[in-house]
């Protein structure tokens, strides 16, 4: 709800910012430099965050720097010890982006393959909802799926190249759920009744989920294991709010292990939204020199 978001933020802001300059023990004036999210997101928590920043910025006379969210997902793998060195692949899954970015230098990022219709984070979020799991889904699907089997087996989408698709996934897990209890549940014919179709779920939500871990999973890394082959770059890292996923974690160890990759996993903390990574992707815009001006202005969508 993009309003009370808006309204969250407003209230929050100072006490935020006041709660972290106590937290780190240093007083405004140490401060270097003033970073902000400038692009993409909700514009109405946009405009709180680099209204504020811009202002504090001009109060304390300090250099102003503007992040991009996906690119900090990206760096916040280098809060990690040991960090990647570059070049390093990176697949950035989160709930509105799904990316293979290739990355040369903290400053330079290329996406060699992305979504062309659902992220990762949205086929996790709406299976939830389907399930009648609140949202977000995504981790609600994780803990499930620890006590069950991948037993149903979704299709694969056939996207030629290091792109991804995930609607057919979300489509054909809503008719096998609309045919469960039903001898074909696959077949999209659509015959059980609501009551049928829940006690399918209850009986069966950790197998269910599961199964959808498994999927979602096997086309991230069949993708990932393509950009390797394409690039010859075998750092891998991982980024973003899906990159918390206990089966992506485990299975890109176990695949980078059978493959020779070097895999980066940052902690749980630095894999959903956060600030650090903000922060750690400035520091390296304010090494380069990279300021902006007053006249900047959020993006609700710009890429990089
Ligand atoms: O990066 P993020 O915190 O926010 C943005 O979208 O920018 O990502 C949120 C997404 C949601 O779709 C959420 O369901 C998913 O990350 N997520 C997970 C897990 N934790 C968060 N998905 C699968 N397994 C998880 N453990
Ligand atoms: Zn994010």
């Amino acid at each position: 709800m993009p309003e009370l978001a808006s309204r969250a933020h407003m209230e929050n802001i100072v006490p935020v910012v006041n709660a972290a300059i106590k937290e780190a023990g240093c007083g405004l004036q140490e401060i270097d430099a003033i970073a902000f999210t400038q692009a993409p997101g909700l514009i109405g928590a946009l405009l709180v965050g680099s209204q504020f920043a811009k202002s504090m910025a001009l109060a304390l006379g300090k250099p102003l720097i503007a992040v991009h969210h996906m690119q900090a997902h990206v760096l916040a793998n280098l809060l990690q010890n040991p960090a990647p060195s570059f070049p390093f692949l990176c697949l950035t899954v989160s709930g509105g982006h799904t990316q293979i970015v290739l990355c040369s230098s903290p400053t330079q990022m290329k996406i060699i393959g992305q979504t062309i219709d659902d992220a990762a984070g949205e086929a996790f979020d709406k299976t939830a909802k389907l399930l009648g799991l609140p949202y977000p889904g995504g981790p609600l699907i994780d803990k499930y799926a620890k006590d069950g089997n991948a037993i149903y087996k979704f299709p694969e989408p056939r996207i030629e190249g290091l792109d991804f698709s995930f609607s057919g996934l979300k489509t054909a897990i809503l008719y096998f759920l609309n045919n469960a209890g039903t001898s074909n549940v696959y077949k999209v014919d659509l015959t059980a009744t609501a009551a049928e179709r829940q006690k399918f779920i209850d009986e069966n939500m950790a197998n269910i989920c599961a199964s959808v871990q498994d999927r979602i999973v096997s086309i991230l890394l069949n993708k990932i294991k393509k950009a390797v082959e394409q690039t010859g770059i075998n750092k891998i890292c991982i980024a973003g709010g899906v990159s918390a996923n206990s089966g992506l974690r485990n299975g890109l160890t176990t695949l980078g292990k059978k493959l020779g990759w070097q895999t980066f996993i940052p902690p749980f903390e630095y894999c959903t939204d956060n600030a650090a990574m903000i922060a750690i992707t400035a520091h390296y815009k304010f090494l380069e020199n990279e300021f902006v001006d007053m006249s900047i202005t959020p993006s609700a969508n710009s890429a990089f």
